[in-house]
This record gives C-alpha cells, sequence and structure tokens, in this order.
C-alpha cells in the first residue's frame, strides 16, 4: 500500500524530498511586516485577534487612538488577552483583572488581594504601524523592525493617491499555494467566466535571492464588465509584469493598472491574504475619455463584489480543493508545466531554512524581558 493510500501526512520541512514539499511546509519569516488587519476594523477601545503562523497576538486601539499589540497570554492563568477589554490605553485581561500596558508591563493587578504577583517577566510585545489603511505587525525579532520595511507604494502614498481599494479573504490553503497561484498565469480556465487574463505566455522570467520577476504576454481585462473600462488605446493590456519580493507580491499593467498581494500565513493550512488593487484612470464607456478620479474609485467599488470578488473565488475553490489534494498525495510526483512556479517554491524554502539558521526553535511567544 502506499503512503497516499495510508495517509501519512504530508512530510514536515525537515522530511521533505524536494522544492515543493519543503515550500508547502515553510512558515513566512518572522522577521518582515506583514499585513494583518483593517485599521477601521479595530475601533478605539477594541481588541482582536491576530494568529501569524500559530501564534496568537492581542491586538488593540487604546482610548487614545493609538494601536498596541502584545502575546494573547496572560502569564497568570494562560487565558488569551484578547477575551479582555481595552482599559485606557491598557489591556486588561478578562480572568482576574490584571492590567498590561503597551509595553507589555504588569501594571495593575489591584483587583487582586491576594499579594503581588510574582511576575519574573513581562509580556512580549509586537511593532506596529498602519499604512494603506492596514494594520502591520512585525512578529519576529523587534530588532530587526528597521531593517525590513513595508512596501514603499508611491501611488498610495501623497496627497494624491490612486483610485483603490483593498479587499481580503482567508482560505483553507497553504501560503505557497496562493503565492503559486497569484503568479503563475496558466489557469485562464478556472477564470473563463470573467477573463482577467487569457492565452498567456512567459517571456521573461529572472530570480535573485529575494524576488523572482517575471513578464508574460496575455490580453488582460477580457470580461465584459471590466473590458470596456479600461482604455486599450492608453494602457497596453497584453503584456504585466508580476513579481514575488518575498513575502509579498505584486503586479503592474502598463503603468496604469497595479496591485498588490500580502499574504498572512495563519497556520499550515490558513492564509489570509490581503489584496490592494490601484488604477491611475479607467475610461468612460464608448469614449476615449479618462475617467476622474472621483468616478474611476466609484466604478472600483462597484466592481470589486462584481468582478473582483468572484474571480478570487474561483481562486479560494481551487486552492483549497489544492490543498486537500496536496496532504492526500503529497508524495505524487510534481508535472508543473510554469518554470517560474519552482522558483516560487524555492524562494519561499530558501527563506525559511535561512530563518530556521538564524533562530533556536522557541516558540515565537516566548515571554521576554525580565520586570524590574
Ligand atoms: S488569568 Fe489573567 S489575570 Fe488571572
Ligand atoms: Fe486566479
Amino acid at each position: 500500500m502506499s503512503k497516499a493510500q495510508t495517509r501519512l501526512p504530508p512530510p514536515t520541512f525537515a522530511e521533505a524530498k524536494n522544492s515543493r514539499q519543503k515550500a508547502r511546509a515553510a512558515g513566512l519569516d518572522p522577521d518582515r511586516w506583514y499585513a494583518v488587519e483593517y485599521a477601521s476594523a479595530v475601533k478605539k477601545g477594541q481588541v482582536r485577534e491576530v494568529i501569524f503562523w500559530n501564534t496568537s497576538i492581542a491586538l488593540y486601539r487604546g482610548e487614545d487612538s493609538v494601536l498596541a499589540a502584545m502575546q494573547n497570554r496572560c502569564p497568570h492563568r494562560q487565558l488569551k488577552l484578547s477575551h479582555g477589554a481595552v482599559d485606557k490605553c491598557s489591556l486588561r485581561c478578562a480572568y482576574h483583572g490584571w492590567s498590561f500596558n503597551r509595553d507589555g508591563r504588569l501594571e495593575d493587578y489591584s483587583h487582586d488581594n491576594f499579594g503581588k504577583p510574582l511576575i519574573k517577566r513581562q509580556v512580549k510585545t509586537y511593532p506596529v504601524q498602519v499604512r494603506y489603511g492596514l494594520i502591520w505587525l512585525f512578529p519576529g525579532d523587534p530588532e530587526l523592525a528597521g531593517e525590513h520595511r513595508i512596501p514603499e507604494i508611491p501611488e498610495l502614498s501623497g496627497t494624491d493617491p490612486w483610485a483603490h481599494f483593498a479587499t481580503d479573504l482567508t482560505w483553507r490553503t497553504h501560503h505557497s499555494m496562493v503565492m503559486d497561484n497569484i503568479c503563475d498565469f496558466s489557469h485562464a480556465f478556472l477564470h473563463r467566466k470573467y477573463q482577467p487574463f487569457t492565452g498567456a505566455t512567459l517571456t521573461h522570467h529572472e530570480a535573485d535571492e529575494d524576488r523572482v520577476y517575471l513578464t508574460y504576454d496575455t490580453y488582460l481585462a477580457g470580461g465584459r464588465i471590466s473590458g470596456i473600462f479600461v482604455d486599450r488605446n492608453r494602457v497596453n493590456t497584453r503584456a504585466i509584469e508580476l513579481c514575488y519580493q518575498y513575502p509579498y507580491q505584486w503586479t503592474n499593467t502598463g503603468d496604469s493598472i497595479k496591485n498588490w498581494s500580502f499574504l498572512l500565513p495563519i497556520d499550515e493550512r490558513t492564509t489570509r491574504v490581503f489584496f490592494l488593487f490601484y488604477f491611475d484612470a479607467l475610461k468612460i464607456p464608448l469614449t476615449a475619455i479618462k475617467t476622474p478620479k472621483w468616478l474611476t474609485q466609484l466604478v472600483l467599488n462597484i466592481a470589486k463584489p462584481l468582478v473582483f470578488r468572484p474571480i478570487l473565488a474561483e481562486d479560494g475553490m481551487a486552492l483549497e480543493a489544492e490543498q486537500v489534494g496536496y496532504e492526500a498525495h503529497w508524495d505524487a510526483p510534481p508535472i508543473e508545466l510554469n518554470p517560474v512556479v519552482p522558483l516560487f517554491q524555492r524562494l519561499t524554502a530558501r527563506k525559511w531554512q535561512n530563518y530556521l539558521e538564524r533562530n533556536t526553535p522557541a516558540p515565537l511567544d516566548c515571554l521576554a524581558h525580565e520586570i524590574t
């Protein structure tokens, strides 16, 4: 009986025999910034649980509007602090009411008349930033937070950003399958109803330590709705640039239609993806007139539920099925026709290997500094 028939689980990273198996077992390097939530989703006085690769983090916004993130585990009885409540600028545990400030220090245990708790350490905290309407966390070594930057998007910075929207989906699939999917344009069949791209030919690819860059010739935005708004005289919609810029991904169509995809690896089979799309302009249908920004934004707002999310839902269906298939048949020989896909997998695996070599296997949520 083969391994697949006995349903042995897929190999661990250390056991993996090829780069596909390695990639499917790899995490994403915690020493990077990750989009974890919309800024508007965490209001003053609210706390949310965020999970990065099995590590639970309590993310909250104090009454002063400042965001903070800390280990989601009370050192007293190990309750998740996200069960608690924000109290001014601190987070108070739901059980005995101990309160931790933004630095992770226990600042109040006055609800307890049994003496001073013997807490030797403070709760680990995480650097937080807000960019492009998203909350970003640095789950790894805070000392490295300044070395690795959130991607710069000039078109969304400054006083006159392009029309744009963000959308997100959480899929029951490993993050490496998502990266394969969003960079590999061989799956036009899946999208035959909406036709975001058809007839793709890989025209160039190159890889280095940090990225895989590629271009396709392909007919873009061929769908009935999207096609009438795209200005094919002004924008070259027959080619696209893509890049897996670890751990992010971006695309560019004619310097006019762009997007970034930010992956949040929740665990070995769950990934949340934030997609950020931005357009410089569209055209008014049946004319050559460029849409003003407000109209571009309006069209995008309408297209998001009517076009973009249905296309992404098709990807989600395929990816969740691929995850199930991989878990049952992880030892089936890889048949890969697009030569860039193994490059994505090697980049993912290599970065994870580098991370493991830099770090001892202590859990990510280990406790930090001594209380003095
Ligand atoms: S469990 Fe958190 S204060 Fe007791
Ligand atoms: Fe797709």
